[in-house]
């Protein structure tokens, strides 16, 4: 526990090299102390879904040498649960045993989108959607910071694939940036405040992210009032100078003073201005006061954690189909139940990689299932499959036979655990062939199959799924995992996970298909917008299961949608007020997502996007009255032209449903707004002027004066020269144009934008 540094006084008593040292890490999971003014070392340890704390006494470094710590569901499947207050519990849990295991920093939580499911470190993030990750990220951050453990919001930014991920260039429209890949960081940051930021590996339109001033300074910084310290990924910068002028703060790991010597001589041969150092310096001293505690660390309870790994595992399995029904099983039904596959015994409940975490213990979803089990059901277990993947016709031919002689077969399937991990993307979205064609051979002994999926990343579903009755997406549960799979089988505890991601029907109706993961160190960002199912909506695809997705043993019915619009323009406020019955026969909930589509937009715009969502518990039978609040971000578009979000004013569609394709009541409300002035500048097409209201008449008196007037006369020409830029039409004219009040008009105004 380290006093509170005095940091203005503390920053003149340091000298350059110390200050330059603190810009950089001591060790590989610690930053920089100076004794001699009292400035300590901190820890900084993976990651978003348990403490991953090296062993201070292992020889080498190696993922599998982390202290124990629990295992929390990983960030694909805390994402389906859908429930904000949940994964604040999580962050909580997560920064006491940060804490307790003496580290400041938790590297976690991933929120970049999920633009193609091919990225293999999806089963780290949370979502497709900007919202979803967004507002699920804050909580966790919120939950990690009240414990006085800083989080690192990461990776920032466009860090949506792995393939060349330390060189890859993301190439992506300022607009779609600003909407899409930046807005869940966004959020996060004005609403939840996290004390640091990763700066991501790749590049963004070609300026690596951590040397990259517009990421950093102006977006971060400037627009969005970040005041906490940006945070290199591990080995992600290549020229400290730059970085640390880019607005930079902290580099990890460790460079054995070299990044140090350089931020030196560039300060001593005036290449760093002195103060843009100190600024770091001073951001690396309130992070240490920040995460500096008076109070003890509580001890942890790591049982009380285990419980909540499993309750959290609960809520985030999605239960895609259910023909039948046949779940949930009647655990005390005089039956017997097949249960096949490895993953039932050898669970595959996390990632690989820097996040994969050593669990406190495991659960077995076939310990669990034996142990729920009623007396009068048997039982019988075989493998399979091996998890290497090869061939065995003995496993094959005995969950056949097992599976003729069952009642129900319960299949565990998923992705072998080397598909998924961070320094690679995935090649396929599929199944192993040995695991298809022992679901084959089991449906056509017994059609009363189940299966249940361990993967953190998507599997296409559409070449099997005829062959299971119901499917349970588990995604990567964490260590308790297996207890709430057995739970939710037998209906001690009723699905309510919903899909954050779009199962496609291929990999080639994704929208990155043809953009994903680029070539030559740089991928296209061609698809914009039209991420998930902004993409899917927008072509009207068919999909496997949409975004929203999610069955549950009971059922909802959505009534009486009311919507009310107070003020206009920016301080325009839609109530929303649905009513949500349970009309099944048992408790259960519902996740309330809603969606909302300009009617009529100046330019292209999604179908309906996802924009605010609530998780509700009813028991059947009741009903409750749900509100949401819509504000004039929630409607608006990014406009890089007025270089801010602009809300263009007529009706908007609002949408309350169950998920992206199950709307089940829409409104429309007309929003008032002032008119949408592009702003002009010399570049400005002749079309722009026009439509302009000061502009339009400046250059209509132009044209109608003297030889212009040819043009502005003829209806045919006037529409040829719409898209020449003015300043091209007055070099044409020969200077017959006369554009003395436009000039003077532009000059009244320095703004860099032109005139609006
Ligand atoms: C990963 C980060 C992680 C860091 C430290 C990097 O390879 O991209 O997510 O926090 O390593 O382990």
């Amino acid at each position: 526990m380290h006093k509170d540094i005095d940091v203005s006084a503390v920053l003149a008593a340091l000298t350059l090299d110390e200050k330059a040292a603190l810009l950089s890490g001591q060790a590989a999971w610690e930053s920089a102390a100076v004794e001699r003014l009292g400035i300590p070392s901190i820890t900084l340890t993976d990651g978003p879904h348990g403490v991953r704390r090296p062993d201070p006494t292992a020889e080498r470094f190696s993922f599998e040498t982390s202290l124990p710590a629990t295992c929390f569901p990983t960030a694909s499947a805390l994402g389906a649960s859908w429930d904000v207050d949940l994964l604040t519990e999580v962050g909580e849990a997560l920064g006491t045993e940060s804490r307790a295991a003496d580290v400041a920093v938790l590297l976690g939580p991933g929120i970049n989108i999920k633009r193609s499911p091919l990225c293999g470190r999806n089963f780290e993030y949370l979502s497709e959607d900007p919202v979803v990750s967004g507002h699920l990220g804050a909580a966790l951050v919120r939950g990690v910071q009240s414990k006085g453990v800083a989080a690192s919001v990461k990776h920032f930014a466009a860090n949506n694939q792995e393939t060349d991920r330390m060189q890859i260039s993301a190439e992506v429209d300022e607009r779609t940036l600003r909407e899409i890949y930046l807005a869940g960081f966004e959020h996060i940051v004005t609403t939840a405040s996290p004390w640091t930021v990763m700066a991501a590996y790749n590049r963004v339109n070609g300026v690596h992210a951590a040397h990259n001033g517009w990421l950093l300074s102006e977006v971060l910084r400037d627009q969005w009032g970040f005041d906490g310290l940006v945070v290199s990924d591990w080995g992600a910068v290549s020229d400290p100078v730059a970085a640390v002028g880019a607005g930079l703060d902290l580099e990890m790991p460790a460079t054995n003073g070299a990044s140090a010597t350089k931020l030196v001589e560039a300060v001593k041969a005036g290449l760093l201005e002195e103060n843009v150092l100190d600024q770091a310096v001073a951001r690396v001293l309130t992070l240490l006061n920040r995460t500096a505690q008076a109070e003890p660390a509580d001890d942890v309870d790591f049982t009380a954690h285990h419980a909540l790994a499993k309750r959290v595992a609960v809520e985030t399995a999605v239960l895609l189909k259910n023909e039948g029904p046949i779940l949930p099983l009647d655990p005390d039904a005089t039956t017997t139940v097949a249960v096949i596959g490895e993953f039932a015994r050898t669970p595959r409940f996390q990632g690989a990689g820097s996040s994969q975490v050593t669990p406190t213990r495991v659960d077995s979803a076939l310990d669990a299932l034996t142990e729920t089990a009623g007396k009068g059901l048997r039982l019988t277990f075989a493998p399979g499959f091996q998890l290497s993947g090869d061939e065995d016709e003995t496993l094959h031919a005995e969950a056949v036979s097992q599976a003729a002689e069952a009642d129900v077969v319960l299949m565990f399937l998923g992705l072998p655990e080397g598909e998924e991990s961070e320094g690679h993307d995935r090649e396929h979205l599929d199944l192993p062939d040995v695991q298809l064609q022992l679901l084959r051979a089991v449906a056509r002994a017994n059609p009363d199959v189940v299966v249940v999926l361990a993967n953190g990343g998507l599997v296409e579903v559409a070449t099997w799924e005829r062959h299971a009755m119901a499917v349970l997406h588990g995604s990567l549960n964490g260590q308790a995992g297996g207890g709430a799979i057995a739970d939710l089988l037998f209906g001690r505890a009723n699905p309510s996970g919903r899909l954050t991601e779009t199962i496609p029907v291929r990999l080639k109706d994704t929208p990155s298909y043809l953009n994903f993961p680029g070539a030559d160190g740089i991928v296209i960002y061609g698809e914009r917008l039209y991420v998930g199912y902004r993409y899917y909506d927008v072509k009207d695809l068919r999909v496997s299961y949409p975004f929203g997705h999610g069955l549950s043993y009971t059922s909802f019915a959505y009534s009486d949608l009311h919507a009310t619009v107070d003020g206009e323009g920016d301080d325009v406020v839609v109530r929303l007020r649905v009513t949500l019955t349970n009309t099944g026969p048992v408790t259960g909930k519902e996740t309330v997502q809603v969606y909302v589509g300009d009617v009529a937009a100046s330019i292209d715009r999604p179908v309906r996007e996802l924009k605010a969502f609530t998780k509700v518990e009813l028991s059947s039978g009741s009903s409750t009255q749900l509100e949401f609040e819509l504000g004039a971000r929630d409607l608006s578009f990014y406009s890089p032209l007025h270089r801010s979000w602009v809300l263009e004013g007529g009706e908007f569609e609002v949408s309350v449903g169950a998920s992206s394709r199950d709307l089940r009541l829409t409104t429309t409300v007309k929003v008032d707004a002032p008119p949408l002035i592009a702003p002009v500048t010399w570049e400005s097409p002749v079309g722009a002027w026009l439509a302009h209201p000061a502009g339009g008449p400046l250059l209509r008196r132009a044209m109608d004066s003297g030889e212009g007037s040819a043009v502005a006369a003829d209806p045919a020409i006037l529409r040829m020269v719409e898209s020449v830029p003015l300043k091209t039409l007055v070099t044409m004219s020969g200077g017959r144009l006369d554009v003395t009040e436009i000039s003077r008009y532009l000059d009244a105004d320095t703004h860099p934008e032109g005139r609006s």
